[in-house]
């Protein structure tokens, strides 16, 4: 049977109503992924929720959908958000979709390029600020106290509602709750999303409940250090945040479950990126690598035990980054002559090594 998409499948676990439009993008539903290779040498059961399938390759699908069919309900024309880039890509899709106007806010030059290509195509109205996400966001939340326009970042409780709907299906892929979830943490919205939707699976359907480990990067630890960080900076632009909005939050689905808020370095980050896509065949962007970067480093430290199921969330597609992705591999193409000889040659001496 056909997806149809959150707001129709999980519509008695959201504020969907009579007058809510089903706007649908066919979000949702997206793998599972076992990795046969990592868990072996790890000695988990390790499986990453790779929310990149989505339609605009993040998983801000889930929340969007759900925030751009209030909005459209409740007789909205425009819906604004600040954004290192996927939110503003899932903004300007559903809002096209709705036949709403979007205006997004971004920091300048620190948006990977494939997402400004979303915002561009899908017709947003693009502002990029010399500031950073942080500042953006604060400009945007106040300029909705008094401008008719909703505001779509996760503060809106609607992303939340629509975000939870990865945890109902990370349950019924495993049948229950893994006992680790780990998860890139920026705003803390989609930290926040998951713990709200494995309690409400458990409420109903008895699924238990994961412990929940967030990471953030090194250089935009706000959490972790418990204070504001100024200039955050990481090569994980999606979660260069320094003063994540959702942070309360964020720390009580760490308490609550029994779980932690940590950080991974960049280097950390950039070698689970490599090693998820060279290795099983997956490709993530940096931000999201910073779940599997946590998970090894977890497991060094005693933090996740040998024979646990873990989920790592993938929360965007890795052809959002093309750039971090060339840069770091110093790819440098093989150049021949055309020239079948040659060719053949070389691959031969290749086939060969
Ligand atoms: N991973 C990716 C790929 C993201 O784009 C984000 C956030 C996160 C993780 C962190 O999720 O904020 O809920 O803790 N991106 C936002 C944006 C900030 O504007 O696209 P979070």
């Amino acid at each position: 049977m056909t997806w149809k998409g959150l707001l129709s499948e999980y519509r008695e676990f959201l504020p969907v109503n009579e007058n809510t439009p089903l706007l649908t993008l066919h979000e949702g539903n997206t793998p599972l992924i076992h990795l046969a290779s990592l868990s072996e040498e790890l000695g988990i059961n390790l499986h990453v929720k790779f929310d990149g399938a989505n339609p605009t390759g993040s998983f801000k699908d889930r929340g969007m959908v759900m925030a751009v069919a209030k909005a459209k309900e409740e007789g909205s024309k425009t819906v604004v958000c600040a954004s290192t880039g996927n939110t503003s890509a899932a903004a300007a899709a559903y809002a096209a979709r709705a036949g709403l106007r979007c205006i997004v806010v971004i920091p300048n030059g620190k948006i990977a390029m494939g997402k400004l290509a979303q915002a561009v195509m899908y017709g947003a109205e693009i502002i990029a600020i010399d500031g950073n996400f942080d500042e953006a966001l604060k400009m945007v939340r106040k300029l909705s106290e008094t401008t008719p326009l909703t505001l779509v970042n996760s503060v809106n409780p609607y992303r939340i509602e629509g975000q939870k709907t990865a945890a109902f299906e990370v349950c019924d892929a495993l049948g229950v709750a893994p006992d680790v979830l780990a998860i890139p943490v920026g705003n803390a919205g989609n930290i926040t999303a998951y713990w709200k939707g494995f309690n409400e699976y458990n409420d109903k359907k008895n699924t238990g409940l994961p412990r929940m480990h967030g990471f953030e990067a090194e250089g935009a630890a706000a959490i972790v250090q418990n204070k504001v960080i100024e200039q955050p900076e990481t090569v994980a632009t999606a979660i260069r945040i320094g003063n994540p909005a959702s942070w309360n939050f964020a720390v009580e689905a760490a308490e609550n479950s029994n779980g932690k808020i940590d950080y991974v370095t960049d280097e950390e980050i950039l070698e689970a990126y490599h090693l998820i896509a060279k290795r099983e065949g997956v490709f993530a962007e940096p931000a999201s690598a910073a779940s599997v970067a946590g998970v090894i480093k977890d497991l060094k430290a005693g933090k996740i035990k040998k024979g646990e199921t873990v989920v790592a969330v993938l929360t965007g597609n890795g052809l959002k980054d093309p750039n971090v992705a060339i840069e770091s591999n110093n790819f440098i193409p093989t150049v021949l002559p055309n020239d079948e000889e040659e060719v053949f040659q070389y691959i031969q001496g290749v086939v060969a090594s």
